[in-house]
C-alpha cells in the first residue's frame, strides 16, 4: 500500500484581478486529502467515502472512466479527478481511496489536493519517478481538462509545493512565516466559472471603472507580501478589508459572505476579513487578533458560517 497527502488552499488576495494579469497570493492550509493504492488484481477501484459525501464506490473501466456513478455532484466530480489521473499514468488493478478534511466545492481546493495526493501515491506505487514539479504541472493540466478549460495553477501548485505562492506572469513560490486565520464556510454553493464571467463581462463593459479597481487589487497583493514578511498584522488586516470592498465592488460579494465578515470583524475580534477564492458564495477568511481565535470562530458560527481555525504556509505533497 502506498500513501500520500496534499493540502488545501485559501486564496489571501488578488482573487479575479488575476485573470486579468494582476498578482495573487494564496497559502496552503493545514487541512489535507489522502489517497492511498493497494492492488487489487483484476479490478480499479474509486472509494471516496473518506470525503464525507453521500455515495461511494465508483466503477472505472479499463480505460479510466467512470462507470458507475451515484447521486452526489461531488462524489462524482472527486472521481472523475481520480480517473483522470488513473488515465494519465495507465493504472490498473488497483484500489485507490480518497479521504479529506478539506470542505468540497467551497473554494478551498479540494480538488487540487486530491489529484496532487492521487498523482503522487499512484505513480509512487507504479515506480514512477515524478518530483514535485512534474506533479504540479501535470495536475493543472488535469484539473483543466476535468474542468473543461477552468483553473488556475494556483491550487495545483499550493497542493504540490505548499507554503505561499504569487501568481501574476508565472508561478513563484514565497518563503513567508505562518499565520493564524480562521476560514468561515457559508452554505451557498458557487461557481466559480460563472462569477469569473461576470466579472469580466463587468470588465468589458466598464473598463475605465474596473480596471483601477484590479490595478488596486494587485497592489494590495504586492504590499501584502511585505506584511505578512515583517509580521505587521494590524496593516495586512486592514488590506484584507480593503480588498473585501473591492470585490463587493466588482460584484462577486453576497449578503451570506458580509454577514461572516461583519460578524468576525465585530466587537474588534478579527484584525480584518474577505471572502475567499471566486466568492458568489463559498467561504472567507478573518484574521483573527493574537488570543482571538475562538471568540472569532464562535461570532462567525453564530452567523451561520461553519468556522474553522487554519493555519497558513503549511506543507505540500507528501508520501507517506
Ligand atoms: C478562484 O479560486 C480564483 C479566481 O481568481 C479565478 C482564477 O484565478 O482562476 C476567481
Amino acid at each position: 500500500m502506498t500513501a500520500a497527502s496534499a493540502p488545501g488552499k485559501v486564496i489571501l488576495f488578488g482573487e479575479h484581478a488575476v485573470v486579468s494579469g494582476a498578482p495573487a497570493l494564496g497559502t496552503a492550509i493545514d487541512l489535507r486529502a489522502r489517497v492511498s493504492v493497494e492492488d487489487l488484481p483484476g479490478r480499479t477501484e474509486i472509494d471516496v467515502r473518506g470525503l464525507g459525501l453521500r455515495l461511494s464506490g465508483f466503477s472505472i473501466d479499463s480505460d479510466g472512466r467512470v462507470v458507475s456513478l451515484g447521486s452526489s455532484e461531488e462524489a462524482a466530480a472527486a472521481a472523475r479527478y481520480v480517473s483522470a489521473v488513473v488515465k494519465t499514468l495507465g493504472a490498473r488493478d488497483v484500489r485507490i481511496t480518497v479521504s479529506s478534511d478539506i470542505p468540497v466545492a467551497s473554494g478551498l481546493g479540494s480538488s487540487a489536493a486530491i489529484v496532487v495526493a492521487t498523482l503522487a501515491a499512484l505513480s509512487h506505487h507504479m515506480g514512477i519517478a515524478m518530483d514535485v514539479r512534474s506533479i504540479a504541472s501535470e495536475a493543472h493540466r488535469i484539473e483543466k481538462a476535468v474542468q473543461r478549460g477552468l483553473g488556475s495553477p494556483m491550487d495545483t501548485a499550493l497542493a504540490a509545493y505548499g507554503g505561499y505562492i504569487q501568481i501574476s506572469d508565472g508561478v513563484t513560490p514565497l518563503d513567508l512565516p505562518p499565520l493564524d486565520l480562521v476560514v468561515g464556510c457559508t452554505s451557498v454553493p458557487h461557481d466559480t466559472r460563472a462569477e469569473v464571467a461576470r466579472v469580466q463581462e463587468l470588465k468589458s463593459r466598464y473598463p475605465e471603472i474596473v480596471d483601477p479597481i484590479f490595478k488596486a487589487i494587485g497592489v494590495i497583493s504586492r504590499r501584502a507580501v511585505m506584511c505578512i514578511k515583517n509580521l505587521e498584522l494590524d496593516e495586512l488586516g486592514r488590506l484584507m478589508n480593503i480588498n473585501h470592498g473591492l470585490l463587493e465592488a466588482i460584484g462577486v460579494g453576497t449578503r451570506e459572505l458580509s454577514e461572516l465578515v461583519y460578524a468576525a470583524r465585530g466587537a474588534g475580534m478579527a484584525l480584518g476579513a474577505k471572502l475567499t477564492g471566486a466568492g458568489g458564495g463559498g467561504c472567507m477568511i478573518a484574521l483573527p487578533r493574537e488570543g482571538e481565535t475562538s471568540k472569532t470562530i464562535t461570532a462567525i458560527s453564530q452567523a451561520r458560517g461553519r468556522a474553522f481555525a487554519v493555519k497558513t504556509g503549511c506543507g505540500g505533497v507528501a508520501v507517506e
